[in-house]
């Protein structure tokens, strides 16, 4: 089993739901407390073990790749001035030298179609896909629970979890096979099922370790759901021939491109800050009582 030292960040979305905040700046530069939502996931996939890393990119998103570049006038400044703590905060942003590459997709055809915008990155070697707007705060944080995994079955590994089946429309869901509480086995996958249609109301959140083949499936262009390349349709293409399971991660997600998923984040992980943590929890308190 090859190690999992790859990953893929796709950030070539059009954040429509987010307008008009998205219109000149990346969804994935808005911050949740003080860290924009690329670097949770880049820290994430860090402590997954991941070495190497491609944001898909497209016009306009050129603040992503600078955040993880040095800022060198910023930091003489910090360090003219002695700011030591303004420059600890960000060690968080620093990849190693060549670690980092994009490409661009040009054409936003869906997350199928940014993957395979990967495919020279990816060669021939398994990979983890992180949705950075699909923010989970955990203690093992996400994709280690799912690299661990796929250290135990090989194989595919996706993220999921129970969703109320009215709301299966909006996901990726699973069809399932074997399952033991924790792993499932997949048997299909459908991209954005009616709730009558849906095959079980678990679903796929944003993170994903993929074996190579999904990108000659990916090639074929078949359009899916919504007119859009779907990742979901070129995954169950490889049921049957490779290992796929579900991992029911330990954590709580929070959908970062939606407004409300967005604003409860940026509570949940306020109320995580312990210097933040008094003064939120105070004026939530006020807010509600008020
Ligand atoms: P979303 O479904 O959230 O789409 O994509 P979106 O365009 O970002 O946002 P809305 O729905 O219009 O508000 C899920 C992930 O896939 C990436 C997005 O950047 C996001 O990380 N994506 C989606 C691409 O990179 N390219 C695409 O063509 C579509």
């Amino acid at each position: 089993m090859k190690p999992l030292r790859k990953a893929v960040f796709p950030v070539a979305g059009l954040g429509t739901r987010f307008l008009p905040a998205t219109k000149a700046m990346a969804k994935e530069m808005l911050p949740v407390v003080d860290k924009p939502l690329i670097q949770y996931a880049v820290e994430e996939a860090r402590a997954a073990g991941i070495e190497q890393f491609c944001m898909v990119t497209g016009r306009g998103k050129t603040a992503l790749v600078e955040h993880f570049d040095i800022a060198f006038e910023l930091e003489a400044t910090l360090r003219d001035r002695d700011k030591q703590d303004a420059l600890r905060n960000l060690d968080g942003t620093l990849v190693e030298p060549g670690s980092m590459v994009t490409v661009r997709q040009q054409v936003p055809l869906g997350l199928g179609h940014a993957i395979w915008c990967a495919r020279a990155f990816i060669g021939d070697d398994p990979f983890a896909v992180l949705l950075p707007d699909d923010l989970v705060l955990a203690d093992t944080p996400c994709l280690a629970q799912l690299a661990a995994a796929y250290r135990q079955t090989g194989g595919n590994v996706v993220a999921v979890t129970e969703v109320p089946r009215e709301h299966t429309s909006r996901y990726g869901i699973l069809k399932t096979g074997a399952d033991d509480g924790r792993l499932v086995e997949v048997t299909g996958l459908v991209e954005k099922p009616k709730p009558a249609e849906a095959p079980s109301t678990l679903s796929i959140i944003g993170r994903y370790v993929l074996m190579p083949e999904v990108i000659g499936e990916l090639a074929r262009m078949d359009r899916g759901a919504g007119g859009e390349v779907q990742l979901t349709d070129g995954m169950a293409r490889l049921i049957g021939r490779q290992p796929f399971h579900g991992l029911r991660y330990e954590g709580r997600r929070f959908d970062c491109g939606d407004k409300a998923g967005f604003l409860e984040a940026q509570i949940a992980f306020a109320l995580k800050h312990p210097e933040l943590a008094p003064a939120v929890r105070a004026f939530l308190r006020r807010y509600v009582e008020g």
